[in-house]
Formats: C-alpha cells, sequence, structure tokens
C-alpha cells in the first residue's frame, strides 16, 4: 500500500509566490497549509504538525529564521524537513538558514522543476527517518520484552541453586557448593542487568517516578549493603555507613531508590582493588539529603566525569570491566524524576564519590 503524501506547511507572505507554490505541490498530490504570519506558521505547526515545511525569510511577527529554529527546538519538529525558499540569497543567509537549522535553501525566483526535485528530496528524507523511528521503537520493544522474559527462569534457576545449597537435594560436595555460590553470583549480576533495563525502559516511556511512598533511606541502604556483603567480603573491602541522623524519610519510588543504591554500591565494588575502602554517608540538611559513596578505586578522570551519567557511557580506562553503561545513568534518571540531582566527585589517584540529593519527605 502507497503510504498518504506528507502535509506540506507553507509560510509566506507573498500572495504570487503562495499561489504558484500551491499549484505545483497540489497537482504532486500534496496536501498544503498556507499561513501569511510567522506566529500562523507557528500555530499551524502546532495544530498540524506537517512533515515539510516550506518557509521565506521575511514574514511578519515571527522571521523565518526564528520560526525554523524554534519548530527545530521543538520536539514535534526534530524529525520534519525544512527548506527555505526566499528572495535572501547571500552566502551568509544560506549559511545562517541552514546553521538555523533548516534542510535545504532555494532562492526566489523558483524554477518549478527543482522546487518538485527538492521536495521530493524531503519527501524521501521524511519517510526514512520515520521508517528509523519505527524500527527503533521495535527493536527497543523487542529487547524490553525479550528482558522481561528472561526474569523468571533466572529467579527460577536461583532459587533451584538456593535449594541446592540449602541441601534440599541431599547433601553436597564443598566443590559443588562452591560452583553454586559462583552460579548464583552471576545469576544476581544479570537479575541486576536485566532489572537496570526494565527501568530504564519504564522511565523512558514517561511512566518512571509515578508510585512514590515514604520510605526510610537508611533501611534501604542497609539492605543493598547486606545484599551485596557477600561479593564485598569476598574482596575484602571495608564498607562503612554513616549518617547525621537516626532516620531520613524520602519520598521515592522503594524499588527505584533500590536500584540507584545498589548500582553506586556495584560500582565502588567493582571499580575498588581488594583491601580498599568504601565510606557511604547519610547527611540530612534541612530539607534535603545527601548521600555519598565514596571509594578508594580507580578513580575517574574530571573531563569524564559528567559525561558518565549518559546512556552507555564507560571511562575509557574501564572497558575491561563487565558492564553495559547503563547504571548511572538510569540513578540519574531515577534521581532527577524525584526532584534531586546526582554529582560525580574525581578525587585523582584518591578515588571516586558519587552523590546524590532528593528532598526529604513530611511523612513519618
Ligand atoms: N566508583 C567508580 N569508580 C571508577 N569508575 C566508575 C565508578 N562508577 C562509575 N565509574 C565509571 O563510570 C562508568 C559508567 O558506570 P555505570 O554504572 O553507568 O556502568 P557500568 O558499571 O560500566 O555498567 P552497568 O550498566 O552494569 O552498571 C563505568 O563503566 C566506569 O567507567
Ligand atoms: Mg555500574
Amino acid at each position: 500500500m502507497k503510504s498518504a503524501k506528507p502535509r506540506i506547511l507553507i509560510a509566506d507572505s507573498d500572495k504570487k509566490s503562495v499561489t504558484l507554490l500551491n499549484q505545483i505541490l497540489s497537482a504532486e498530490g500534496f496536501n498544503t497549509i498556507v499561513c501569511e504570519t510567522g506566529s500562523a506558521a507557528w500555530q499551524a505547526f502546532e495544530k498540524h504538525e506537517p512533515a515539510i515545511v516550506i518557509v521565506d525569510w521575511v514574514l511578519p511577527e515571527i522571521n523565518g529564521l526564528d520560526l525554523c529554529k524554534k519548530m527545530r527546538a521543538d520536539p514535534r519538529g526534530r524529525h520534519i524537513y525544512i527548506m527555505f525558499l526566499t528572495a535572501r540569497g547571500l552566502r551568509e543567509n544560506i549559511v545562517a538558514g541552514i546553521n538555523g537549522g533548516a534542510d535545504d535553501y532555494m532562492v526566489k525566483p523558483f524554477y518549478a522543476e527543482e522546487l518538485k526535485a527538492r521536495v521530493r528530496a524531503g519527501e524521501r528524507m521524511v519517510s526514512l527517518q520515520k521508517q528509523l523511528l519505527e524500527r527503533n521503537t521495535m527493536l527497543e520493544e523487542l529487547v524490553y520484552t525479550v528482558t522481561h522474559d528472561l526474569r523468571t527462569p533466572l529467579i527460577a534457576m536461583d532459587m533451584t541453586a538456593q535449594q541446592a545449597t540449602d541441601g534440599l537435594y541431599g547433601e553436597l560436595p564443598a566443590s559443588y557448593g562452591r560452583i553454586l555460590d559462583t552460579t548464583r553470583r552471576s545469576l544476581k549480576d544479570l537479575l541486576g542487568m536485566v532489572d537496570n533495563l526494565l527501568s530504564v525502559a519504564r522511565y523512558e516511556s514517561g511512566k518512571g517516578a509515578a508510585a512514590n511512598e515514604s520510605c526510610s533511606i537508611l533501611k534501604v541502604c542497609q539492605e543493598c549493603m547486606s545484599e551485596l556483603s557477600p561479593i564485598y567480603s569476598r574482596k575484602n573491602l571495608q564498607v562503612n555507613l554513616t549518617s547525621n541522623a537516626q532516620e531520613v524519610q524520602v519520598n521515592v519510588n522503594r524499588r527505584d531508590l533500590r536500584r540507584v543504591i545498589l548500582n553506586l554500591l556495584d560500582n565502588a565494588i567493582k571499580f575498588t582493588p581488594a583491601k580498599g575502602e568504601i565510606r557511604i554517608s547519610v547527611e540530612l540538611a534541612a530539607d534535603k539529603v545527601i548521600m555519598q559513596i565514596q571509594d578508594s578505586g580507580l578513580g575517574i578522570k574530571k573531563e569524564e566525569a559528567k559525561q558518565l551519567f549518559e546512556r552507555f557511557a564507560r571511562a575509557k580506562s574501564t572497558r575491561h570491566a563487565p558492564g553495559t553503561g547503563l547504571g548511572l545513568y538510569l540513578c540519574r534518571r531515577i534521581i532527577e524524576g524525584h526532584g534531586g540531582v546526582v554529582d560525580c566527585i574525581p578525587r585523582p589517584s584518591e578515588g571516586t564519590t558519587v552523590s546524590f540529593l532528593l528532598p526529604v519527605s513530611n511523612q513519618k
């Protein structure tokens, strides 16, 4: 089935030019919307979400260049095709137009066949972008469905290994016990990865911080520490938690707060050599709480620190270590989704401090 022709918005105040454009484009089967001012064009853009925009430079109210920048800055205008059609043909105008977000630039008076060819090129671009976005969504859905379906067998395998360790299937030789421990650790790593991916998907689909509840940050932190204690004990790491408060309640999705703390602790453990130290502090300051996880590990280069909160970002020096580069990204999404901020303070040759700040809840 042939897909419908994209809608074209024409922003031009010159009646003659508009009539001609309309004739040419209608004959080609396009639906056009004509606006004579910049603000009318902006309103039409918001209402009709056209795929292609042909804009003149000189327009009343909002000029063509500002209109182009405004549309490009809007999420709905990120993938549209914008073309200038204007009498302003100086090189600096062309450069400014394209730098302002336009995909193409034509100077009036125009030649009909050239206009048609360029609009067709725009149509091809729009259609390719659409296909790419659709494929991307499909792939993401596939990844998340597979990831989700992995959870149940992983939990079942972990339970079976736990039962075997507990002697439910009879006494096991010591070497089997060690194998089971290693297997369970790997299963936990896989489950952590699966849970990170699913949480990222939830935040990216806008359903992130919906279910808030008041929970104790100290309790959640202690739970995470005891969950990871077999791993840091094996590395002989000293892990200490200190706080200037007995109790700190935060209004967050408990499961998400656990993911943040587990990810930050996991990093500190992973990137700190044996016999090192990890200090966790929870400081209450007025209506905020600041949690810091400070390790004596490899450290992070100052210039790399900020970008590590981006998707799939990993420092050059740690590419050998296992991981996907999603942990810190997820921490940022969760903390920002709950009105907080994350930060990373590199302490060259001393280790790393990663911290986050959250508003404190009033509920007890
Ligand atoms: N405490 C730390 N010390 C040194 N480097 C760190 C520390 N925490 C994070 N990093 C750097 O930041 C990168 C991104 O961390 P992030 O947690 O997002 O990903 P990861 O640990 O590599 O993988 P995963 O998705 O399994 O968490 C790490 O790969 C590492 O380079
Ligand atoms: Mg990590």
